[in-house]
C-alpha cells in the first residue's frame, strides 16, 4: 500500500507526473468531476488547519468522493485516550484513504504502518508536510519555468518549520539548487536536514542571520511563521516572533523575478503591503495546493487498485531494532503504547542512529 509520509516517498518522475494532472485538472476540471464517486476522505485532523484540511476535502469533493472526519481532537477518541495506530485500523474499515495532521512527530508514519489504505501526512509535528511541498514545488514550476537551477532562501523558523524540511528535501534531488537558510541561532535548521539531506545531496547552503544580506541573490524567497505552538518556553517565542518581517523597503534590493511564498498562515512576517506585489505568489499557492491533492488522492487511489504491499513502505531503510530508545518529547514514540522503537543506520561506524519517526539522534537503552 502505499503512502506519502515524508515527500521522499514520491520519485521525481511521480512529482512531475502529479504536477502534470494538477495543471490539467486546474485547465479542465471538468474531465475530474466523478473520478472518485463513490471512495471517502478520512480527513483526520488533530491540529488546527484552514488550508490543508479544506484543500483536501475540496479536493475530494472535486473528485466526486466524498469525506467523513474530523478536525480537533477533542471530537475524536484519541482524546480518550485511543492510539492512532488503533484509530487508523478503524478508518481503514470506513473510508477509502486518510489524510491525517497531529501535533506528534511520526504519527502519520505509525499509521501508514498500520493502515489497509493509503494515508497521507498532512503534517507531523515539527517534523514534515509533504503535501505542502506539493503546493510549494508547483508554483515554483509554474512561475519560474524550472525547478533546477535555483537559489531558494528559507526565512524563519527552520527548527520547527516542517513545511521548510519538506520543501528542502524535495528540492536537494534537484540540480544547481542552492539553499540559503536565513534564522536567529535558536531557529537554525534541524542536523538531520543539515547532514543528511544538503550535505548528503551536495547542496550548496549557507547559513545566516540576516534577510537584507540574503534577498539579492534570491529566485525564491519562502517565508516562514514562528511556530508559537512548538515552543516550551513562551517568553521565548516573544522574543523571537518578530525577527523577519517582508516589507517594501526590505524588497527594493530583490530581483524583479524573486517570487515569495509562504505555506501560511502568516502572522506579522510579511506585510500586507506587499500582497499586491506581482512578486507576492502565496495566494496562488494555496490554489495550488488543491490541485496537487486532487492529483496526489487520484495517484494513490489508482495504486491502492493494484494492492501493494504494505512491507513497500519500509523498503530500502535500514532499521536496528530495540537496542536504542528515542528520547524526543515529541516523537509519536513517547505516547504510542508499546510502539517499537525503530532506528535506521545513518553511519553505523560513527554510531549514528536515528529515529524512523521523528529523526532524532538515537540514544543506546537502558
Ligand atoms: C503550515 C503548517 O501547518 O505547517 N501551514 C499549512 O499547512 N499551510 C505552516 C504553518 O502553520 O506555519
Amino acid at each position: 500500500m502505499k503512502s506519502v509520509v515524508d515527500i521522499l516517498d514520491l520519485s521525481k518522475e511521480e512529482l512531475a507526473s502529479l504536477m502534470a494532472t494538477a495543471m490539467d485538472i486546474a485547465a479542465h476540471p471538468e474531465k475530474y468531476s466523478d473520478k472518485c464517486k463513490g471512495k471517502k476522505l478520512a480527513s483526520l485532523f488533530f491540529e488546527p488547519s484552514t488550508r490543508t484540511r479544506l484543500s483536501f476535502e475540496a479536493a475530494m469533493m472535486e473528485l466526486g468522493g466524498n469525506v467523513i472526519g474530523f478536525a480537533e481532537e477533542r471530537s475524536s477518541s484519541v482524546a480518550k485516550g485511543e492510539s492512532i495506530a488503533d484509530t487508523v485500523k478503524i478508518i481503514s474499515l470506513y473510508a477509502d484513504i486518510i489524510a491525517m495532521r497531529t501535533p506528534k512527530e511520526g504519527s502519520a508514519l505509525v499509521a501508514a504502518m498500520n493502515s489497509d489504505i493509503p494515508v497521507i501526512n498532512a503534517g507531523d509535528g515539527g517534523h514534515s508536510h509533504p503535501t505542502q511541498t506539493l503546493a510549494d514545488l508547483l508554483t515554483i514550476y509554474k512561475e519560474k519555468g524550472r525547478l533546477d537551477n535555483l537559489t531558494v532562501g528559507f526565512c524563519g523558523d527552520l527548527k520547527y518549520g516542517r513545511t521548510v524540511h519538506s520543501l528542502i528535501a524535495a528540492l536537494s534531488r534537484y540540480t544547481a539548487v542552492k539553499a540559503v537558510l536565513i534564522s536567529p541561532d535558536e531557529l537554525r535548521i534541524p542536523n538531520y536536514v543539515k547532514y543528511e539531506i544538503l550535505e548528503k545531496n551536495g547542496v550548496e547552503y549557507v547559513e545566516t542571520h540576516s534577510l537584507e544580506e540574503a534577498i539579492p541573490s534570491l529566485d525564491v524567497l519562502y517565508m516562514t511563521r514562528i511556530q508559537r505552538e512548538r515552543f516550551s518556553d513562551p517568553t521565548e517565542y516573544d522574543r523571537l516572533k518578530d525577527t523577519y518581517i517582508l516589507n517594501p523597503e526590505k524588497l527594493i534590493n530583490a530581483r524583479r523575478d524573486m517570487i515569495i511564498l509562504h505555506p501560511l498562515p502568516r502572522v506579522n512576517e510579511i506585510s500586507v503591503k506587499i500582497d499586491s506585489d506581482p512578486r507576492a505568489c502565496y495566494f496562488k499557492q494555496a490554489l495550488n495546493g488543491k490541485h496537487m491533492r486532487m492529483a496526489l488522492i487520484l495517484m494513490l487511489l489508482d495504486e491502492a487498485a493494484k494492492n501493494r504491499e504494505r512491507e513497500d513502505l519500509l523498503a530500502g531503510k535500514k532499521l536496528v531494532y530495540n537496542k536504542y530508545r528515542c528520547i524526543g518529547q515529541r516523537c509519536i514514540t513517547a505516547t504510542e503504547q508499546e510502539l517499537e522503537h525503530i532506528f535506521k543506520e545513518i553511519d553505523p561506524e560513527r554510531g549514528i542512529y536515528r529515529c524512523i519517526y521523528c529523526e532524532k539522534k538515537a540514544v543506546i537503552a537502558k
